[in-house]
């Protein structure tokens, strides 16, 4: 570890963070096998890839260098965020002048940094490849298969708590008890005042009897700069990858305060099937050229499951 490292501030206070690391090196194993080629991230939500979502939430809160840690196989995602040349006079020559500044959207969106998980890890592993890019500084992590809409808020709560505490600052919700499994699950260290939570401790993916309260932990963080010690020093989870949980409560018994979010609103785990159609057709139903056709039909299929 050089002396740069070891130096880093366990927290740092005062000052939004004004970069995000978008993790997208798993392996989609739940979406297998159309993520056998194309990442999950790149799966399209009506039009436009899950990850294009997540990077424009990004870029709204002020967040201009993204970095995404991508793996093998997972080129496509630079290909995504480039420019598309031929496509692009295709469009110019038919006069699609909308479509032609939807295409360009994803390349002017923010400047775009990329780096190699060399194995998926886990997603501290994957978290860890980031200290290079985001130095002395907090920073937000997006993961890259979490759709949060855009007409509700929680990233922007989360920066201004994380720059007033300097510690970690987590987004949650709330899930039935069989659910927590499939979370980080949070033992509160005191009441959520107007949706916010201090946080005593964490654990990950627990089983239901071992759930420390219901409030569970989604795919947005804003982290400080202790974190990277942190994920140095925590050993390997149950499942044998590095859990950002787990660095998140090694820091946390550092003394650094760690609290919530409480969110309420529309969200979509895009590598869950389930949850990827439901995101699907609730945007579609919503999209300004194809919204109302589209609900129109499924108006009419509905009544034929009855
Ligand atoms: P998930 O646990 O949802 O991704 O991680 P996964 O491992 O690809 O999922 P399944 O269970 O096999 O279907 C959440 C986010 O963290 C990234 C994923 O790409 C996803 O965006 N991640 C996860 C990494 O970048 N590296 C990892 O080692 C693990």
């Amino acid at each position: 570890m050089s002396s740069d490292a070891q130096s880093r501030p366990a927290t740092s206070t005062g000052r939004r963070a004004r970069k995000a690391v978008i993790p997208a090196a798993g392996l989609g194993t739940r979406f297998a096998p159309a993520t056998k080629v194309v990442p999950k991230e790149l799966l399209p939500v009506v039009d436009v890839p899950a990850l294009e979502y997540i990077v424009a939430e990004a870029a709204r809160e002020g967040l201009a260098d993204v970095l995404i840690i991508t793996g093998r196989g997972k080129s496509a995602i630079e290909d995504h965020f480039d420019a598309a040349p031929e496509i692009e006079e295709a469009l110019e020559r038919k006069g699609d002048k909308q479509r032609l500044s939807r295409i360009r959207r994803s390349t002017e969106l923010a400047r775009m940094h990329y780096t190699r998980q060399r194995e998926a890890r886990g997603l501290g592993d994957a978290v860890s490849y980031a200290e290079a890019f985001t130095g002395d500084e907090s920073f937000a992590v997006l993961l890259g298969d979490d759709i949060i809409d855009e007409r509700d808020v929680l990233l922007a709560r989360m920066l201004d708590l994380q720059a007033e505490t300097g510690g970690i600052v987590v987004g949650l919700i709330e899930v039935e008890g069989r659910f927590i499994s499939l979370y980080g699950s949070i033992k509160p260290a005191g009441e959520l005042v107007d949706g916010v939570i201090e946080i005593e401790t964490l654990i990950e993916k627990p089983k239901p009897e071992e759930a420390l309260s219901n409030l569970a932990v989604i795919g947005r963080y804003v982290l400080p700069p202790g974190i990277f010690d942190a994920l140095r020093r925590t050993e390997l989870g149950a499942r044998g990858e590095l859990e950002l949980t787990d660095a998140m409560r090694v820091l946390g018994q550092d003394g650094v305060p760690i609290h919530g979010v409480v969110f309420s609103g529309r969200r979509y785990d895009t590598g869950d099937r389930q949850d990827y159609l439901r995101a699907v057709v609730r945007l579609a139903c919503e999209h300004p050229e194809l919204g109302a056709d589209f609900s129109g039909w499924l108006a009419e299929f509905v009544r034929t499951l009855e």
